[in-house]
């Protein structure tokens, strides 16, 4: 019998043991019992990290959706799968069973089949948090073709770059979408996107704000007609364990974002795993993940997972604060939700809010909360803990990544017992390790370092799409032998882990990824400015805000500095999206660089934080003089 479910602590020392010491044997068990495998594997694991090149189950065959949906329908057809819940509180929730999901599934494959999608093709989702979002992403899967959700709050520039990175054939949206009190025109967004999209023969467009579109003769297709006319059966492409499944794009340390590629089968095994242990998942109860599906939080654990566990999962159209902070309280209570999972800068948002809002509903139902994606503050920690858990509910605080594909350190809850701001110990099967700056791993507790991994595990992304190179270079060149996840983290004296936050490039605003060359590459466009540098500072509600220091073209032209920062803005919602925008823009006389011409971000990110007592030796800089201008003019 293999460990599916790890009931308590001791339980989790041994499985963990088993899992390092005898890895293979391990996953088979765990694939073996618990998956639908239409022909077993030949060799559970083949890695090399040089290469890098990992398999996980290789020669097996399966369909994801016959785990997620097929092998369901003879014990839960009429257990609701999907629980929607929209924008507007007054329209009904709309309970998907996993018969209807098949179904819907089918009918939405055979029209991908009729665009001639095939096995393989690239289809790009951008759809809002609406029910088509999971049945597209369900519906490529299910003819193996590789399905690409780009998030809906990107912007029309950001579209095309990632359509065309994988040259996308076909599009999904929508012709709108709600959020909050807002309504957001996607197709326009898609039809800009794609003047400059040559591989896309089709679109097809959910009805869902009902507003009036334009439909390109030959190439749009609303989808409803299409559905319906499509046959409710299809059979499910058989695919090979190591078939790409999805590509989803994450900011990297250039402008352009990179195709993390996920494959089929050790995606599948280690989603389910992961969601089954982490939230003590049980038949009756009622999963909500409050993330979008256009992030790897939501197709993990919002889609794969829980529907590989045939679970119900919510998904929630709006935003937190519509028609006002009570909002999420209100769904947990009508839905009576169990596990309920979120990011850091959504709670420190909530908090703000005085507890009536809390208080006006019976939370009664909740039995484990989550966290992901950025560092959570112990005040976040313990509002979350006393007045949402009410000290009942452990808070699981999920490390992970796009890359990861799964949740990687996390507590289980009732069994690791919780501390705050730390993640805790690492899931079955993951070896973390911390390494210095000579390249040494840095053994024992209490101590700190660069966060690796030094053994596959069976989520792991296999390249980037279209640049093996680049994949071989971002994580496995920095530390040999390892993945290098681009955080640091600390080990307390129990072992226990707290991620400290990213050592690269990358800052994270409100839980999401933003690389700051796209931005500097945005800001650099404008006619008027010479140069930027973008630094995150702290923020209490976003976690980081973004604060740019910009140099001007001398032209000798005097500039007002008000309109120019509301352009700088815009030129940023228009390639990158709304969530890149910076808070600060201070105008400077130049960046200090060092000899060789590298920005000193070290040094504006200290100024940014109004952390100047230890600036460190700043006379080697090339330009000395202008540290003082900009401490002078900080904002
Ligand atoms: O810095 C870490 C932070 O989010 C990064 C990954 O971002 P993304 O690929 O967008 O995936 C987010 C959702 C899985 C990580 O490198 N991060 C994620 N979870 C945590 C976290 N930092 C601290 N604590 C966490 N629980």
């Amino acid at each position: 019998m293999s460990h599916y479910h790890i009931k308590h602590l001791e339980e989790y020392y041994q499985v963990y043991r088993k899992s390092v010491r005898e890895p293979e044997n391990f996953w088979e068990e765990i694939a073996e019992e618990h998956f639908l495998w239409r022909k077993k594997w030949d060799k559970v694991l083949s890695w090399d990290f040089t290469k890098p090149e990992v398999k996980w189950f290789e020669g097996a065959q399966l369909n994801i959706t016959e785990n997620c949906i097929d092998r369901h329908l003879s014990t839960r057809g009429d257990k609701t799968a999907i629980l929607f819940e929209p924008n507007d509180p007054n329209e009904p929730a709309e309970h998907i069973t996993y018969r209807q999901l098949y179904e819907r599934v089918n009918q939405f494959a055979n029209v991908l089949k009729e665009q001639g999608i095939q096995r393989g093709d690239r289809v790009c989702i951008y759809v809002p948090m609406i029910p088509e979002l999971a049945i597209s992403i369900l519906a490529c899967a299910r003819i193996g073709a590789i399905h690409s959700v780009v998030f809906a709050g990107f912007s029309s520039k950001a579209l095309a770059t990632r359509i065309n990175d994988s040259e996308c054939k076909l599009v999904v949206t929508a012709d709108g979408s709600y959020r909050g009190a807002k309504t957001i025109d996607l197709k326009g967004i898609v039809d800009e996107a794609l003047q400059n999209c040559p591989s896309v023969k089709s679109v097809l467009v959910v009805k869902r704000t009902n507003e009036d579109v334009h439909m390109e003769a030959g190439r749009d297709h609303w989808l409803e007609p299409l559905l319906d006319k499509a046959s409710k059966e299809g059979k499910a492409e058989i695919m090979n364990a190591e078939d790409p499944l999805f590509i989803l794009y994450t900011s990297g340390s250039t402008g352009r974002p990179k195709g993390m590629v996920h494959t089929s089968a050790g995606y599948m095994v280690y989603t389910a795993y992961t969601f089954k242990n982490t939230f003590q998942y049980r038949e009756h109860d009622i999963f909500w993940c409050t993330a979008d599906i256009g992030w790897i939080t939501g197709h993990s654990y919002i889609v794969y997972g829980p529907l590989a566990n045939g679970a119900t999962t919510v998904m929630f159209e709006g935003v937190p604060s519509y028609p006002d902070f009570g909002r999420f309280w209100e769904i947990v209570q009508k839905h009576k939700v169990t596990q309920f999972y979120t990011a850091p800068t959504a709670i420190r948002a909530l908090a703000k809010q005085g507890v009536e809002l809390v208080d006006k509903y019976d939370l009664s139902s909740l039995k484990v909360l989550g966290s992901v994606g950025e560092p959570i503050n112990e005040e976040a920690w313990h509002w979350y803990n006393d007045t949402i858990g009410k000290g009942k509910s452990p808070i699981v605080d999920t490390w992970w990544q796009t890359e990861t594909g799964g949740i990687m350190i996390t507590p289980i809850p009732f069994v690791t017992p919780t501390k705050p701001t730390y993640a805790t110990l690492p899931f079955i099967g993951v070896q973390p390790a911390l390494m210095d700056d000579n390249g040494q791993e840095i053994k024992g507790n209490q101590v700190d370092g660069k966060l690796c991994i030094k053994f596959p595990w069976p989520s792991m992304a296999r390249t980037i799409w279209g640049d093996h190179q680049r994949y071989k270079d971002t994580y496995f060149s920095a530390f040999e032998n390892k993945y290098f996840t681009g955080d640091g983290a600390l080990r307390d004296e129990v072992g226990y882990y707290r991620i400290t936050g990213r050592v690269d490039d990358v800052i994270i605003v409100s839980g999401h990824n933003l690389g700051t060359a796209p931005i500097e590459d945005a800001i650099n466009e404008h006619p008027a400015v010479s140069e930027s540098a973008i630094v995150g500072f702290p923020h209490d509600v976003k976690g980081n805000a973004l604060y740019g220091y910009v140099t001007l073209k001398d032209t000798g032209e005097s500039r007002n500095h008000e309109n120019l920062r509301k352009e700088i803005n815009q030129l940023i919602t228009d390639r990158i999206g709304p969530i890149a925008k910076l808070d600060k823009i201070q105008f400077t006389q130049g960046l200090p660089k060092t000899r060789s011409g590298k920005i000193m971000r070290r040094i504006l990110r200290k100024i940014a934080s109004n952390d100047t007592s230890n600036l460190g030796d700043t006379s080697t800089l090339l330009n000395p003089e202008v540290v003082q201008e900009i401490m002078d003019n900080v904002l």
